[in-house]
């Protein structure tokens, strides 16, 4: 079993980006392909080993609820017309042995104050952070999360996981530097969240997977609001780096950035040809275009 039990999925975002897809249904249940961008990161955290799922939801958020649900109605009669494949795909969301928790963030104070909010549920353990708006495909190998259990697994401090961007874009994440300890894994001495390119520390960007130890908790409850005038997580992360060391784990896959429509699409296209059922037809359907 994983020494990380628990993941926390922050789902209370409005979704702005996306409107007017957004306007009644959550941005995570917007489907790549086939699955709603909330599976892909609840499948991940699974298989890595994890059994309690947190979801932190805001308004409009009650479709990801539905889809964590048992669908009494829907199974029965999937059951009834013998579409046992069927049935199989919907049982699996929730496989037998992992409790859903879910959490309301009345109000949309920012990831830090969405993390907090996991607190009572999460208790004093190890625990991942795993942001659905950051999709992350490892095709045959461990995924993101779970490199970055094994990181942890070794390591027992907190692990961010962490990408080389252009800097340019620095002001669209949380920005690390620090010394590299090896292959992939450095240590966090600077971490600022979206500075300008002039002030960011390196080309590190943090990606939307963490694994955290309890501590980060106290350090949130003191944390005051900060970029964009929210409660962020990546503040009480430099307050705990005072005292914990914690690492920036440059993950093995692509990282597609579904927050945005681009990265989106990207998403979609790239996934779809990895797809068992669509690959072949999608690849021939895209090779006929004419792009002219
Ligand atoms: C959040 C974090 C940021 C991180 C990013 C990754 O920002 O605050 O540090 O780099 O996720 O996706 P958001 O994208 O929610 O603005």
């Amino acid at each position: 079993m994983s020494s990380i039990r628990t993941a926390v999925f922050p789902v209370a975002g409005l979704g702005t980006r996306f409107l007017p897809a957004t306007k009644a249904i959550a941005k995570e249940m917007l489907t790549v392909v086939d699955k709603p961008l909330i599976q892909y990161a609840s499948e991940e955290a699974v298989a890595a080993g994890m059994d309690t799922l947190v979801f932190i939801v805001g308004r409009t958020k009650n479709a990801i609820i539905d889809h964590y649900d048992k669908a009494y109605e829907l199974e029965t009669e999937l059951g009834l017309r013998n579409k046992t494949d069927l049935l199989k795909i919907v049982e699996e969301v929730v496989p037998p042995h992992i409790h859903c928790v879910f959490i309301r963030q009345s109000e949309a104070l920012g990831l830090g104050h969405a993390v907090l909010c996991a607190k009572p549920a999460v208790g004093n353990e190890p625990f991942a952070v795993l942001l659905p708006d950051d999709l992350i495909y490892n095709k045959g190998g461990d995924s993101c999360i779970q490199q970055m259990v094994n990181v942890y697994e070794e390591k027992q401090g907190s692990v961010i996981g962490t990408q080389t961007v252009d800097i340019t874009e620095s002001d669209k994440y949380g920005m690390v530097a620090g010394p590299v300890l090896e292959q992939r894994l450095s240590r966090v001495d600077e971490i600022i969240e979206k500075p300008s390119p002039a002030e960011a520390p390196s080309d590190q960007a943090v990606v939307g997977r963490y694994i955290l130890t309890p501590a980060i908790f106290d350090k949130l409850e003191t944390t005051q609001r900060g970029a964009g005038n929210e409660i962020q997580l990546t503040d009480a992360i430099a307050e705990l780096r005072k005292t914990e060391e914690i690492f920036a784990y440059s993950f093995e896959g692509a990282r597609y950035d579904c927050g945005s429509k681009i990265g989106y699409l990207e998403a979609n296209v790239e996934i779809a040809l990895q797809h068992d059922e669509m690959a072949e037809g999608f690849r021939n359907y895209l090779k006929n275009l004419n792009l002219d």
